[in-house]
């Protein structure tokens, strides 16, 4: 990046995508056809029998549950941090979401305490891959067969990522994951289930295809937003226009990043009726769900070269802890997620070199207020969601921007000291 200015995030979303998607938008009609080869392709890199477009990550859990007949009573285990919106969920079905530590390092679900949380009413576990590492699968899938416990894992950020050589997503009963703009892959807006149970496929297939379809306007502004995101991270504009209102606006006490892109934490008596009215995909989210597919090798290659080297760069970096993985797992890196005891001053220390960062949008859901009633005791994701800090791992970095990062970031930690 220009003047060693780096962004937090880029997108995947290009101009030419947005040309396919205004394309299609200026059409008429569902365009099944193009979605229904979305779903195909889909699958097939996945590896699993059934793939269905669904309008959020969240709803397809709910979905998932509704059609394996989970609700009242029953206990749903999910890792501590994680996004508000998957527990909030079980509840509205009847059922307890029971919150379970995470490993401090790994950040996905340890599976000691996976174990240590079931009960007799435990009928599902939500691994969820989080930040692009994959879950210890091996371990989980065990403690879940000998407890006939159905595994849902959540691929939102992780598609394409790689457990013993098998992708996410083919590792359990059914899975997840979502497609938006600052994912790893986008249709603008949207998310898929896949699952190799063709019941369960049929029956969601079902329910989604009776409601509406997802509203133009808002794909028009996805579309929009995306464009700007790609010229607003662009090294020629990010430099200096971004950056110093970022920078400007931190002094202030505001993230304006953050806050433009972060959704309010609420829960909901019901599911919001919006979730089933307008819950078919259109054509234009398939044709650019289409491209993407065809580029996220490369784009996850990307992310992974990039990763790796700040493993490297950053490893003995005094009071900072670098993130770790569970045996087994190919991480794609949609995060890079460093520890550090004083972070808000690392992160300060980071901008005045240049080097962007965020606290992300995960929290510790065993100690919210939002879930006050299922509160749990989750010390590593306690720690973890004080501690944590996303350094940027983008694909859009080049060598010298990791290199420069990796010495902003070893000289921010000395000035600030433990
Ligand atoms: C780990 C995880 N799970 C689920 C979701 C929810 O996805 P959606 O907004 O499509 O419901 C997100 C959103 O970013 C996420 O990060």
């Amino acid at each position: 990046m220009a003047l060693g200015r780096i962004p937090r995030f880029s997108p995947s979303f290009s101009p030419r995508e947005a040309l396919v998607a205004a394309r299609y938008l200026l059409r008429d009609g569902p365009d099944t056809e193009m979605v229904e080869r979305f779903e195909r392709e889909f699958r097939s890199y996945i590896g699993a029998s059934h793939a269905v477009m669904v309008p959020s990550a969240r709803y397809g859990l709910y979905l998932l549950l509704e059609a394996m007949g989970i609700g009242e009573g029953d206990e749903v285990i999910v890792p501590a941090l994680t996004y508000f919106a998957v527990p909030a969920m079980i509840p509205l079905l009847g059922a307890r979401p029971v919150f379970a530590d995470i490993g401090l390092t790994t950040h996905v679900l340890d599976p000691e305490a996976f174990e240590a949380a079931i009960t007799p009413r435990t009928r599902a576990v939500v691994p969820t891959h989080l930040f692009g590492t994959p879950c210890d699968m091996d371990a989980i899938r065990d403690i879940a067969r000998r407890h006939d416990i159905r595994v849902i894992e959540d691929c939102a950020q992780s598609t394409g990522a790689r457990y013993r050589n098998v992708r996410v997503g083919n590792l359990g009963d059914a899975a997840y994951y979502t497609f938006g703009l600052t994912k790893n892959m986008t249709t603008l807006s949207g998310a898929m289930i896949t699952t190799d149970a063709a019941a369960v496929a049929a029956r969601i297939r079902g329910i989604i295809r009776a409601g509406g379809l997802t509203d133009k306007k808002k794909l028009a502004r996805e579309a929009l937003t995306g464009l700007a995101m790609f010229v607003a991270t662009h090294p020629a504009v990010y430099w200096a226009t971004v950056h110093p209102a970022v920078v400007v606006g931190n002094a202030l006490g505001q993230d304006p990043i953050h806050d433009r892109f972060g959704e309010a934490e609420v829960r909901y008596d019901r599911l919001p009726a919006h979730y089933r009215s307008a819950s078919q995909a259109r054509g234009a989210q398939a044709a650019v769900g289409l491209r993407q597919l065809a580029r996220l090798e490369q784009l996850n290659g990307a992310r992974i070269r990039n990763g790796r080297r700040l493993d490297a760069g950053l490893a003995h970096v005094p009071g900072l802890t670098v993130p770790s993985y569970p045996d087994g797992a190919e991480p794609i890196y949609m995060s890079f997620v460093v520890h550090h005891p004083r972070r808000d001053a690392l992160a300060a220390a980071l901008r005045r070199r240049g080097v962007d960062t965020t606290v992300g949008y995960m929290s510790d859901l065993s100690s919210h207020p939002l879930f006050a009633e299922f509160a749990a005791d989750c010390p590593n994701a306690r720690r973890a969601f004080r501690e944590l800090l996303h350094l940027p791992v983008h694909p859009n970095l080049r060598p010298r921007d990791l290199d420069h990062m990796i010495e902003a970031t070893r000289r921010a930690c000395l000035e600030i000291g433990a």
